[in-house]
């Protein structure tokens, strides 16, 4: 059992945003854009699933995981606000989130589901985002010449999203949850969220006006394909998720814990979940 503790953020999000805040780099801002829209939605699906699959357990298997759940819920509830902020900055430069109405519609049809469907998705989720939070805390110089506080919110986020890796998973495991189908959500899941951040952030530059200049694709393959780049230093620990033993917590979480440790002037906690 994780112990989670949740965390204000000390920045401030009612200032402007610059339009390419992310290194000056349009291609970089235009994705960390993308990942940010869609957080607000995503997020708030990850605490209903989580929710629904702890009232799912036997009563003695929830008090174990009560203090989890309620920590990961704290978390993910302030990625979304504070992104939301973040959000509202960023669509005053004219860009227009097309991924939550899509996502809202596709999550409808989960309604009334079995629980185990929303936790294999979220559990999928939080896979592909642990691993984009290791790769960025591994190589935080991409957001090098970035506002501070900007710089904060990715690093503050990417920490605690390490943090919390297991808990959908391990509600999962503990509703008796299948590898099939755990497979099945990660296959879909991959195509959707690819297709989804791909789309969203072809928009993104289109309206910025950036979409077809050079150095935009020259960026888009050096930090996804090149030699640090995140596809490239992913494929293996993303395809470790399909292993009869896998589990996220064979997946290191040192730099999070470093960042946190590191950075603790950056923000205050305001809960600590006890172990029931
Ligand atoms: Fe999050
Ligand atoms: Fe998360």
């Amino acid at each position: 059992m994780t112990e989670l503790v949740v965390r204000r953020l000390l920045i401030d999000l009612e200032q402007p945003v610059a339009r390419h805040w992310c290194a000056n780099d349009a291609f970089l801002t235009a994705w960390f854009n993308a990942l940010s829209m869609s957080f607000p939605i995503g997020e708030q699906f990850f605490i209903d699933s989580v929710r629904n699959g702890l009232k799912a357990l036997p009563p003695e298997r929830q008090t174990e995981l009560q203090a989890e759940v309620q920590g990961f819920v704290g978390q993910e509830a302030t990625h979304r606000r504070i992104h939301a902020l973040f959000n509202a900055q960023i669509e005053k430069h004219g860009l227009v989130n097309a991924w939550e109405p899509r996502a809202r519609e596709r999550l409808q049809l989960l309604e009334g589901t079995d629980p185990r469907h929303g936790l294999a998705i979220t559990a999928a989720n939080e896979h592909f985002t642990a691993l984009f939070a290791e790769w960025l805390l591994a190589h935080p110089h991409v957001l090098d010449g970035s506002e501070a506080r900007l710089k904060t919110l990715w690093l503050w986020h990417s920490a605690e999203e390490a943090e919390h890796k297991c808990t959908a998973f391990d509600l999962y495991q503990a509703l008796g949850g299948s590898l099939a189908w755990r497979s099945t959500w990660m296959r879909r899941i991959t195509l959707v969220f690819l297709a989804d951040t791909m789309r969203q952030t072809v928009d993104n530059l289109r309206r910025d006006g950036t979409l077809w200049q050079w150095r935009t694709w020259r960026s888009a393959a050096r930090h996804l394909l090149g030699r640090e780049g995140l596809l490239r230093l992913t494929f293996k620990p993303w395809r470790a998720y399909f292993r009869p033993d896998f589990h996220p917590n064979q997946q290191s979480s040192e730099l999070s814990a470093r960042w946190l440790r590191d950075n603790s002037a950056s923000y205050t906690p305001v809960a600590r979940a006890q172990p029931a």
